[in-house]
């Protein structure tokens, strides 16, 4: 199996690349933000505890994101492999997930990390916001309490994996197209390994 994560802070491409990698090597995708906006949009009560978290930038508690992802991975016994974006994004959530997938005899394969410096990801984030609905997008401060998060809570995620040998950083400013090339690279090395 192939399960990367897809790392790096808001606005810097995880849920575009995402949508590329798995139509090009067959992964699942599992989003915890997508997973979350969808309980928000069926107004469970999970969700309806989450958007208080979200609406202000800040990070839903572990337990809540853990057992969505404990799910989904039992929900898809004969996958090839997934892609985790926008999970793990605290060490606890990391140390989880490594749990759940050696019950799988599996294990996390590589961490990319797309790299893009802080006045695009605002840039990016807010233009999104003038069209998308989604109430994280619409104010700078939100955006940046987001950055802020990230900062604090998930980037020493990096240095989880780096112990492991598994993080590697690419370069995330450049055009879609040149990004996805980029993540190509580091996955078909891995693929061929693999097989
Ligand atoms: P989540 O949905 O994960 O959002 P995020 O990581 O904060 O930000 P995005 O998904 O919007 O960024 P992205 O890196 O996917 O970039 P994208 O491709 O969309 O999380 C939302 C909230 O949910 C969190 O704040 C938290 O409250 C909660 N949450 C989620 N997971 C959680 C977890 N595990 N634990 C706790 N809480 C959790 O691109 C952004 C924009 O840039 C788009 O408009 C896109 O078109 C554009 N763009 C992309 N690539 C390029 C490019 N190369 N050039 C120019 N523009 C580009």
């Amino acid at each position: 199996m192939v399960n990367l994560i897809l790392f790096g802070p808001p606005g810097s491409g995880k849920g575009t690349q995402s949508a590329k990698i798995i139509d090009k090597y067959g992964l699942i995708h599992l989003s915890t933000g997508d997973l979350l906006r969808s309980e928000i949009a069926n107004k469970t009560p999970l969700g309806m505890e989450a958007t208080k978290f979200m609406d202000q930038g800040l990070l839903v508690p572990d337990e809540v994101v853990i057992g969505m992802i404990s799910s989904k991975l039992d929900a898809n016994p004969d996958a090839r492999g997934f892609i985790f974006d926008g999970f793990p994004r605290t060490t606890a959530q990391a140390e989880a997930l490594d749990k759940l997938l050696a019950l799988k005899k599996t294990a996390i394969s590589v961490v990319l990390s797309l790299e893009v410096p802080e006045d695009e990801l605002i840039k990016r984030l807010l233009n999104r916001g003038k069209t998308s609905g989604r109430s994280d997008d619409s104010s700078e401060d939100v955006v940046k309490a987001r950055i802020v998060e990230y900062h604090n809570k998930t980037a020493p995620v990096a240095d989880h994996y780096a112990k492991f040998g598994k993080f590697r950083k690419v370069k995330g400013d450049g055009s879609e197209a040149e990004v996805f090339d980029l993540l190509c690279k580091e996955l078909n090395e891995l693929v061929a390994e693999k097989v």
